[in-house]
């Protein structure tokens, strides 16, 4: 087990991508506190892997002083904190002319301020444990994907701020990464079938011929990401995605 007695938050933790992290997190030998605003989904989950290495925080990351209160319920559940995954994200595809005050406001407030909020909160206690962040970005923030203006603008304003944490926190020994997916979630169903041409014509750009799955393809590289396997990465965006975009 790559994460034994590593304590992590998990935001957006109860669906998608977010609760393939936290099932894998537990399999890894993790305690881990996790966030979403779906009540029902977060209860399902932590009736399936337990209450004593899996606790659900009900909350709408928006709100605020959210990111307090999800750092004070991680060390009350579990005394400590090793790893921060924001994950969390909702947003609405809309043409870059109409990307208006409530379409940024969802997209930033779901992603980018929690994101940042949460980084600063928990400080203090992944410096004393030399943690790691992971955040999640995406290839549309790349790419410049049409109709993701508000979301794309999000996402590279996450990985921008994981940059500059990467080079202000590596002397407190905290490690900061990103992760870009490709992978079925229920946001990603829903988007395919919403936009059947962009989900066939993102696939089609993928080397490796599917869509990648949360537990086997995801999970695994966050793992690696939080674990002392990465010990000497910081500051880096991984693309988990099949190979759909290639950095240089
Ligand atoms: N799935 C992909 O292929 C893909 C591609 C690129 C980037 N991403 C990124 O990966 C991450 C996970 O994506 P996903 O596809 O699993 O998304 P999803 O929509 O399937 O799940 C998101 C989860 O976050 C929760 N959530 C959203 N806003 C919240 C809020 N304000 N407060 C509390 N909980 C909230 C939702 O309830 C849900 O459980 C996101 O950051 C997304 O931008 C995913």
């Amino acid at each position: 087990m790559q994460l034994t007695n590593k304590v992590a938050i998990v935001t957006g933790g109860a669906g998608g991508i977010g609760r393939g992290i936290t099932r894998v997190f537990i399999r890894e030998g993790a305690r881990v506190l996790f966030v979403d605003s779906n009540a029902e989904n977060g209860a399902a989950l932590e009736a399936e892997l337990g209450r004593d290495r899996a606790r659900f925080l009900r909350l709408d990351l928006s709100v605020p002083g959210a990111a307090e209160t999800i750092r004070d319920a991680a060390v009350a559940a579990f005394g400590g904190l090793d790893i921060l995954v924001n994950n969390a994200n909702r947003s609405t595809p809309a043409p870059l002319l109409l990307a208006d005050e409530d379409n940024l406001a969802q997209a930033f407030g779901s992603s980018f301020t929690p994101t940042l909020t949460l980084m600063q909160a928990c400080h203090e206690l992944l410096a004393q444990s030399s943690g790691s962040i992971i955040n999640f970005a995406s290839g549309a923030g790349l790419s410049g994907d049409p109709l993701q203006g508000s979301y794309a603008a999000a996402k590279e304003a996450v990985r921008g701020v994981s940059r500059v944490a990467a080079n202000e926190w590596g002397v407190d020994g905290i490690r900061v990464n990103v992760v870009c997916p490709f992978a079925l979630s229920e946001g990603v169903q829903w988007w395919s079938e919403t936009y059947p041409e962009l989900a066939a014509a993102a696939l089609a750009k993928v080397p490796l011929g599917r869509i990648g799955d949360i537990e086997s393809d995801i999970a695994p590289a966050v793992v690696f990401l939080a674990s002392e396997a990465s010990c000497y990465i910081t500051g880096q965006t991984l693309m988990v995605d099949g190979g759909g975009l290639m950095m240089r």
